[in-house]
């Protein structure tokens, strides 16, 4: 239930009444603690100096005008220019009934439109690291949570599988004579890889074959994609692995990374040119941009060919918007690139849209984020400063969590720990990364990542748990019971009002992708429970028609926490 909306929506009608213009803001919060409305207006002020009106007379006036509807039991005024609404407790019980047996928790779908996340999108020949956990866990929530709200998402893994590194890698292995690619493993790739570009580095002989093997592997050569084929495989293979450990969805059919975009590379380049878009300079063909200046207030250009007549990443971006947008015909592309890149595809975007690569329906997005740091606030790194490995990291979760899990209860089945503790550790790592916001860097804390106590998903899969334990041990069959959900105090309200919210913070969600709003809102619903659990009874509670009330109450809040963590792509568990 969008409360907020619909509040907003009767605020402005009154507004626009008493003279403010359409687009006027009322500002409509979740009250301060110092308030005891549920909602408060908090842009009435603002509105009423530009309207040069009293301010106090004109907030009574806006107040008077609102149409309560059957949401709003009153609205009072609170100094200097406050409006509160109380919202009604009817209300609340009834929408809270239409919530609880309804699979999507009565949560509408969205106007459908066809979304392309371009997400994870690791490079080849390299072990994925802890730099990929962001884009890939932040996007995979988004992509849950837009086909939840009924979108039709295109998952697009842009792994980088062509381009010069090829070249370099072919040369080498053939140089050493290496046999027996198949069976290389992504460790003896990579260590390949640095190798290679060492001697790219340092040897112009080596340089020289490097190109004229990337060339051979341009035209098709038989021999060269062979070997490429092999060495993009041998990456894949590790990739699926953590993405099947971390419960990522992208699976192979997703994979559509930059050789997807190589026959139509060619065409862009001379469109391009003929647009008077990109010019010859220097044999190199080069997008100058009126807008991107350097430091010395020179237009800055984008290289999209090079004098060997290959081209760059930048130019598979631009033919790859012209496919998202000409052939997929998709209304919204999201990116999440890592803030670096910030610069580099908004040039792409300027290009695509001079070319009129990008159709007027399209809206493209580019949702950044920061780096993953240690304690001393530089790279999160090994300690002899090499990447950390993401598979690596993955197995420590699960190795401290089954260490949290047996200091609880040693005698628990090895079966069962292992499961749990899959659970347990996969879902912190995700948890921690997604409830940091997604535009800052933040420190990677071993200690904080499995507090028991705390913003954290084990607090919230215990909560979970433990609610699960409650409505077992209480043997009622809510689907059979016919006793409605009442609510007898404040705080019931105060739950009632917050599980209510849900479907605001997932639309929310759907327009920043800030999924830690997600996780402030799970892990305050788990903590409101456990106090709330603290304070009143439930299973012992003597008034039978308040003991289903509140039992029904706590089942719409572990349906929350279920589908709310699988958004988020981390799993619940019934017993810890
Ligand atoms: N492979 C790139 C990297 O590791 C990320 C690709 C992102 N997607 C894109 N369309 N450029 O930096």
């Amino acid at each position: 239930m969008k409360i907020k909306e619909k509040i907003a929506k009767e605020t402005i009608k009154s507004l626009i009444l008493n003279g403010a213009n359409k687009n006027c803001d009322p500002i409509i919060i979740k009250s301060s603690k110092k308030q005891k409305s549920d909602y408060q207006a908090n842009g009435i002020m603002k509105i009423a100096i530009k309207l040069k009106k009293n301010p106090k007379e004109f907030a009574k006036k806006i107040a008077k005008n609102i149409n309560k509807k059957n949401i709003l039991k009153k609205i009072t005024i609170s100094n200097p220019c406050f409006i509160n609404f109380f919202v009604s407790s009817k209300f609340i019980e009834k929408e809270l009934e239409n919530m609880i047996f309804c699979k999507r928790l009565n949560i509408k779908k969205q106007n459908k439109k066809k979304i392309v996340v371009d997400y994870s999108s690791p490079n080849i020949a390299k072990n994925m690291h802890v730099g990929h956990l962001r884009s890939t866990v932040i996007g995979d929530t988004i992509v849950r949570i837009m086909e939840f709200l009924g979108h039709n998402v295109i998952r697009e893994n842009h792994i980088g599988d062509w381009g010069h590194q090829y070249g370099m890698i072919i040369t080498y292995i053939k140089e050493k004579n290496i046999k027996n690619i198949s069976k290389m493993n992504l460790e003896k790739l990579e260590n390949i890889y640095k190798k290679s570009k060492t001697m790219f580095d340092n040897f112009e002989y080596f340089k020289k074959k490097s190109k004229k093997s990337l060339i051979k592997m341009y035209k098709n050569n038989k021999k060269y994609i062979y070997i490429w084929k092999k060495i993009v495989n041998i990456t894949l293979l590790e990739n699926k692995k953590i993405y099947k450990i971390l419960n990522i969805t992208l699976k192979s059919k997703h994979i559509k990374g930059e050789s997807f975009y190589k026959n139509m590379l060619k065409d862009v380049i001379s469109d391009l040119i003929k647009k008077k878009i990109a010019k010859k300079k220097n044999g190199k063909i080069i997008v100058y941009l009126k807008k991107f200046k350097n430091k010395l207030g020179k237009k800055m250009g984008v290289i999209i060919q090079n004098e060997d007549k290959t081209f760059l990443y930048s130019t598979i971006d631009i033919a790859c918007i012209k496919h998202r947008s000409k052939i997929i015909k998709a209304n919204k592309i999201i990116y999440y690139i890592d803030y670096r890149q910030k610069r580099y595809l908004k040039q792409i975007i300027e290009i695509s849209k001079k070319a009129k690569y990008i159709n007027k329906n399209l809206s493209i997005h580019h949702y950044e984020f920061g780096t993953i740091l240690n304690k001393k606030n530089k790279p999160f790194m090994t300690r002899k400063g090499k990447t950390i490995k993401l598979y690596d990291l993955i197995k420590k979760s699960i190795k401290k969590s089954k260490k949290i899990i047996l200091k609880k209860n040693n005698k628990i089945n090895k079966k069962i720990l292992n499961k749990t503790s899959k659970i347990i550790g996969v879902g912190a790592i995700k948890y921690f990364e997604l409830s940091k916001n997604r535009k800052k860097n933040y420190i990677f804390n071993w200690k904080k990542i499995l507090k028991l106590y705390g913003n954290t998903s084990i607090y919230i899969q215990y909560a979970y748990s433990r609610i699960f334990s409650i409505i077992k041990k209480s043997k009622i069959n809510i689907k059979k019971i016919k006793d409605k959900i009442i609510i007898t105090n404040s705080e019931e309200k105060k739950i009632s009002i917050k599980i209510l919210q849900f479907e605001e913070i997932i639309n929310d969600i759907s327009k920043n992708s800030y999924p830690h709003i997600l996780c402030n809102y799970l892990y305050n619903l788990s903590s409101n429970f456990s106090k709330f659990y603290e304070k009143y009874y439930i299973l012992s509670e003597k008034n039978k028609k308040i003991k289903i009330s509140r039992i029904k109450l706590i089942l719409i809040i572990s349906k929350i926490i279920k589908i709310g963590l699988s958004l988020l792509g981390i799993k619940t568990i019934k017993k810890i």
